[in-house]
This record gives structure tokens, C-alpha cells and sequence, in this order.
């Protein structure tokens, strides 16, 4: 078995917040990522798959590939938007790195499986000092 993994990068805002909360509680909870006017982060998403490799190409997938479903599948939608507003994977969640993470599987499961490979892991990096991991449950 052969792990892959391919980084890519996007911008996006947020605010996170539920809307049955008053500003107070939202400010309370979430703090400074709770401010009411947005905020945005520089998001690094690394998309690790695996399975094995072909006897023909000795690789575990056509890189260029891979990287279009990640950017046409998660990229383009969410590079530049706002988060709570305008992604569709990220319709009625909080937009904490956490559900940004199951949702990015969710919508790459799929696509990588009809590569013929597995996805292993959605890791967000929102700072340099805090990252997420998802390994699908
Ligand atoms: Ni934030």
C-alpha cells in the first residue's frame, strides 16, 4: 500500500457563529473568529491517498489528475468566497476547520474512489499552529 499526498492552497472568509445564538453567546463561545464583519484565513489542504501501485506506470495515480478533482471539486469553490455564504459544501454548518474538513471528504470520497484508489486523510492547516485531520469517521 502507497500513501500519496497533494497539497493545495486557498484563501476564504468566515465567521463562526449559530445564528439561534445571540452575538453575546456567538462572542463568548467562538471569540475573535465570532466577529460579525468576517475574517479570513490562508487554508493549506493536504489530500493524502492511497492504494496500489499500477505494474505498468509504477505510480499510484496521475498527479495531474488528482490535483483537478481537488481543485475543481473543493479549490475553485471555495478560493476567495465567503465561507458561510457561498459554498455549498459548507451550507448550514459552522465554518469551523473541523466540519471544513468532513466536508471536503465528503465531496472527495467519491471522485478519488473512481480513480480506482482510496482517499486516507483530509488535513487542513488554518495557522501554522493548528491543523485538523480527518480519516473519514
Ligand atoms: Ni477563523
Amino acid at each position: 500500500m502507497i500513501y500519496l499526498t497533494r497539497r493545495e492552497r486557498f484563501s476564504a472568509a468566515h465567521r463562526m457563529f449559530k445564528k439561534e445564538w445571540s452575538d453575546n453567546k456567538n462572542q463568548e463561545v467562538f471569540g475573535n473568529c465570532s466577529n460579525p464583519h468576517w475574517h479570513g484565513h490562508n487554508y493549506t489542504l493536504f489530500v493524502t491517498v492511497k492504494g496500489n501501485i499500477g505494474s505498468e506506470t509504477g505510480y499510484l495515480v496521475n498527479l495531474k489528475t488528482l490535483s483537478s478533482i481537488i481543485r475543481e471539486n473543493v479549490v475553485r469553490k471555495i478560493d476567495h468566497k465567503n465561507m458561510n455564504l457561498e459554498v455549498d459544501f459548507m451550507d448550514g454548518k459552522v465554518t469551523s476547520t473541523e466540519n471544513l474538513a468532513i466536508s471536503i471528504w465528503e465531496v472527495l470520497y467519491p471522485k478519488v474512489k473512481m480513480l480506482g484508489i482510496e482517499l486516507h486523510k483530509i488535513k487542513i492547516e488554518e495557522t501554522e499552529n493548528n491543523f485538523i485531520e480527518y480519516f473519514g469517521k
